[in-house]
């Protein structure tokens, strides 16, 4: 049988915690993927305030989920073969614990080994407005090979709701891991005669 292509997916205390629920959900209806899922501590207390789903609810989404504190768990090694991680949302505290190689917990352990094994990482990064620091944390994981995708709104395709922003954004980071879910909507270019 061929192996799954598996998927990780943390998701820290940022604004925006529905991503990585919604992350979750699409990827359920793809054949053949497994997901791995780390919530960290905050990002179920932000999941509370923001969202009706329970930390309960969005664990029962992934194929596996993993303790926040396991360091020891498959993830965190460079063994376990996957197609990468999208972390979303993003934290301050995690891009900055990525950008020093700060691996005490399992969503920058597992991060830092998607780095070291050459693997896609992409950060759904939310905060504003940003000082230097945040600056120079975005180009240190960049450099190290991480893709910094900041949670930011396209207002070109017109969404509607909230739920159009989240599925935009959504597919496009998993457009990151060449998995296309169908929620993009893609520019196809402006009509002729509506330029200028
Ligand atoms: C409601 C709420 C919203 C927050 N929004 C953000 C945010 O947008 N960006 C951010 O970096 N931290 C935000 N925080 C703070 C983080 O949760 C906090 O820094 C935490 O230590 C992050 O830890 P983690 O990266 O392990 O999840 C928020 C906290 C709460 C309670």
């Amino acid at each position: 049988m061929a192996e799954p292509r598996r998927v990780i997916i943390g998701i820290t205390g940022a604004s925006g915690t529905v991503l990585g629920v919604r992350l979750l959900e699409l990827l359920r209806e793809v054949d053949g993927v497994e997901t791995h899922l780390v919530m960290s501590p905050a990002a179920v207390r932000t999941l509370n305030i923001e969202t009706d789903y329970t930390a309960d609810q969005v664990s029962a989404l992934a194929d596996v989920s993993h303790n926040f504190k396991d360091i020891g768990a498959a993830i965190a090694s460079g063994s376990f073969r996957c197609e990468g991680m999208i972390v979303a949302p993003c934290s301050v505290k995690t891009m900055g614990a990525l950008a020093s190689c700060l691996t005490d917990d399992l969503i920058s352990r597992a991060a830092d080994v998607c780095l070291k094994e050459r693997r896609r990482l992409v950060l759904l990064f939310r905060e504003t407005p940003l000082h230097a620091g945040h600056l120079r944390a975005m180009k240190d994981v960049t450099d190290a090979g991480a893709i910094v995708m900041p949670a930011v709104v396209g207002f070109y395709y017109r969404p509607a709701s909230v739920d159009d922003i989240v599925d935009h954004l959504a597919g496009r980071a998993l457009d990151l891991l060449g998995i296309d879910v169908g929620t993009v909507r893609r520019w196809q270019g402006q009509p002729q005669g509506e330029n200028n």
